[in-house]
């Protein structure tokens, strides 16, 4: 006993004395929670912080050689963006040049887009070559030339590794009072348009075994909002496309990547066109309050590095709404009907 004293004491702190003074079952308390403590500390010590730092050290490493990888994928990649005039696609653009990929910025004003050569040769990576984009004009709506472009693109560059398809247009407007001229406007711009191009470089991605296409789709290509029909239907087309593009050309190792973005901070609702075809021009509140366009850049950036098959890049409300899109439809189609509901009677007021 004399022993278990003089342990409690040093392990405890307490003087022998004390130690004597109090009860056994009480000393044997003490004695097995200092007991268990030290235990604990030798398990934290020997077992806990060293697995901690390994895996710390491991997901470093991991991240590493997953920049290391996307870095060579991306150096020196034909990469050819469209809509590279505005928003998305003009960040787009600037973060794709950073990373060491040669250009082709595709727009419909040739002013435009050489501004934003300008605007990308003042800027420089001293740890990275750049190089100075190429510029192709072209209509989306209009399928000749995007045919053309196609092929200028190919002639000029020989090759393409990425496609963006990112040009876009929004609309505005209730189905009954929306002539069929403009649902086909949207789609040419959002669907037919980005499928040409698409059909158009393919053959020669698969010839080379080689290649990406990215579509920037929308949460509107997984959900439908009323009053945004053309502009959902065309992204709901986009989704289904490049879903079944994804499962053809995987033979080929060639990549399919659909980003779909909630609201983003750029003119895409001051350009939508309305139920007439005129241009809608306001800025919307959540259009407003989206997410920065570089930042959505940098999210497509680093999903074409890392090859990844689809993204969903939106806050808790519409991820949220696209869970219950599918997992309780009834009630998704109850709330659309209240916010369609709710919408109108704003716009009468
Ligand atoms: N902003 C959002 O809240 C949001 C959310 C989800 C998805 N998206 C998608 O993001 C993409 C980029 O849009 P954004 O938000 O950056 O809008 P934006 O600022 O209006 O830019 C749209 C771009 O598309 C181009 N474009 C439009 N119609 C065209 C046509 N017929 N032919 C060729 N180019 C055309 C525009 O070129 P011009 O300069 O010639 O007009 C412009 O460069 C779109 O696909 C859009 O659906 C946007």
């Amino acid at each position: 006993m004399g022993t278990l004293w003089q342990r409690l004491s040093t392990l405890t702190g307490k003087s022998f004395k004390t130690c004597l003074c109090l009860s056994p079952k009480h000393q044997w308390w003490i004695f097995r929670k200092t007991v268990q403590k030290g235990k604990l500390m030798d398990f934290t010590s020997t077992v806990i912080i060293p697995l901690l730092f390994g895996s710390v050290g491991i997901f470093a490493l991991f991240r590493l050689l997953q920049w290391m990888r996307m870095r060579a994928y991306l150096q020196e990649a034909v990469v050819v963006i469209t809509g590279a005039t505005s928003g998305l696609g003009k960040e787009c653009a600037k973060v794709f040049h950073a990373a060491g990929c040669k250009l082709v910025l595709c727009g419909r004003d040739s002013e435009k887009l050489q501004d934003m050569v300008q605007q990308l040769s003042t800027v420089t990576n001293h740890r990275k070559k750049t190089h100075k984009p190429h510029t192709v004009v072209f209509d989306l709506s209009d399928t000749k030339t995007v045919l053309n472009a196609a092929e200028e693109i190919l002639k000029y560059l020989g090759h393409v590794d990425i496609l963006i398809n990112n040009a876009g247009i929004s609309f505005r407007g209730t189905i009954v009072d929306t002539g069929l001229d403009v649902d086909k406007k949207v789609m040419e711009t959002n669907y037919f348009g980005p499928i040409a191009l698409t059909k158009a470089l393919l053959p020669s991605m698969i010839k080379r075994r080689k290649g990406h296409i990215v579509a920037i789709s929308s949460v509107q290509g997984k959900i439908s909002i009323p009053f945004r029909s053309a502009y959902a239907a065309s992204k709901h087309a986009t989704q289904a496309f490049f879903d079944c593009l994804r499962a053809e050309v995987e033979q080929y190792d060639i990549d399919v990547t659909v980003v779909s973005p909630g609201y983003i901070q750029t003119n895409l609702s001051l350009n939508a066109v309305t139920a007439d075809g005129s241009r809608y021009g306001v800025m919307d509140k959540n259009t407003a309050e989206g997410q920065t366009a570089a930042e959505v850049a940098q999210v497509v950036l680093s999903a074409v590095g890392q090859k990844k098959k689809e993204v969903l890049v939106a806050g808790l409300t519409p991820s949220l709404a696209v869970y219950l899109r599918n997992l309780c439809p009834r009630l998704f189609f109850t709330l659309m009907a209240e916010r369609a509901k709710k919408e109108r009677k704003a716009k009468a007021s």
